[in-house]
């Protein structure tokens, strides 16, 4: 197996021109994000949801899609829980994936299975675990190896704001599926705005920060900070994934 480079962008909360919240230039920050990644010349980039401020807009996915077309990066795109997914699937042209308002797809790459979830509102569909355990099968039967993308992480990942307020809710369920395979899956999240490998008995939960702030993890109430922003970069072979992240200062306007 060739060795192949990803990047993940997540939680990028894309306000409208001119909005600069909490006095960060979120667009900014974005663009730069975008420019490193070019550099690193990635086989493609994961966007993992939360493209919206606070709530769906269309025109903040066109933009997006314009900007990433622009970089001629290839990329894929999933919703989280600041988007609707029957949106990013319009103006990304992922229409055919919909099912319930629930975006979800797959892609056979090299040697892997990237299988894209949505978990967007909160929780998974019955239809849709089971499609993600028919996923599973088909990349043992295929020999691929499964890469598992979801904007929300899980299961709670010690982030204690999120985990009091915000986090999933289909974890029993989800975790059902995986422990039906002799297998550790490597699952690719955000979300929690916070940068963190958690490690469980059948999984390697890989949490990206956000481009916006992130959320400081060890107290129960919200406390953003708006210093550093940043994305991730894997690295994946027949023997290891490494796992790093690209920290930067944020661009906040004073
Ligand atoms: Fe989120």
């Amino acid at each position: 197996m060739d060795k192949i480079r990803f990047c993940q962008i997540s939680d990028l909360h894309i306000p409208q021109k001119g909005d600069y919240p909490f006095s960060v230039d979120v667009r900014q920050n974005f663009k730069i994000a975008l420019k490193k990644i070019i550099n690193l010349a990635p086989d493609f980039l994961a966007v993992t949801g939360d493209i919206c401020r606070s709530e769906s807009e269309l025109n903040i996915y066109k933009w997006l899609k314009k900007e990433l077309e622009k970089s001629k990066q290839k990329y894929f795109i999933i919703s989280g829980n600041h988007d609707l997914s029957k949106d990013l699937a319009e103006v990304f042209k992922l229409k055919k994936f919909l099912k319930n308002n629930e975006l979800y797809f797959q892609k056979d790459f090299k040697n892997l299975n990237l299988i894209f979830l949505d978990s967007s509102v909160g929780t998974m569909s019955d239809t849709q675990l089971k499609w993600l355990k028919k996923q599973i099968e088909y990349s043992f039967s295929k020999n691929l190896k499964p890469l598992i993308f979801m904007h929300h992480p899980p299961i709670k990942t010690g982030v204690l704001f999120m985990d009091k307020t915000a986090p999933f809710r289909s974890s029993k369920e989800f975790e059902d599926i995986l422990k039906q395979f002799d297998y550790k899956f490597d699952i690719f999240c955000g979300h929690y705005h916070s940068d963190r490998i958690i490690t469980t008995e059948k999984m390697i939960i890989h949490q990206a920060p956000s481009l916006f702030f992130q959320i400081e993890g060890d107290i129960p109430e919200f406390n953003k900070k708006t210093e550093f922003v940043g994305f991730k970069i894997y690295e994946i072979d027949e023997q290891k994934l490494i796992d790093r992240t690209e920290i930067f200062k944020s661009n906040n306007i004073n």
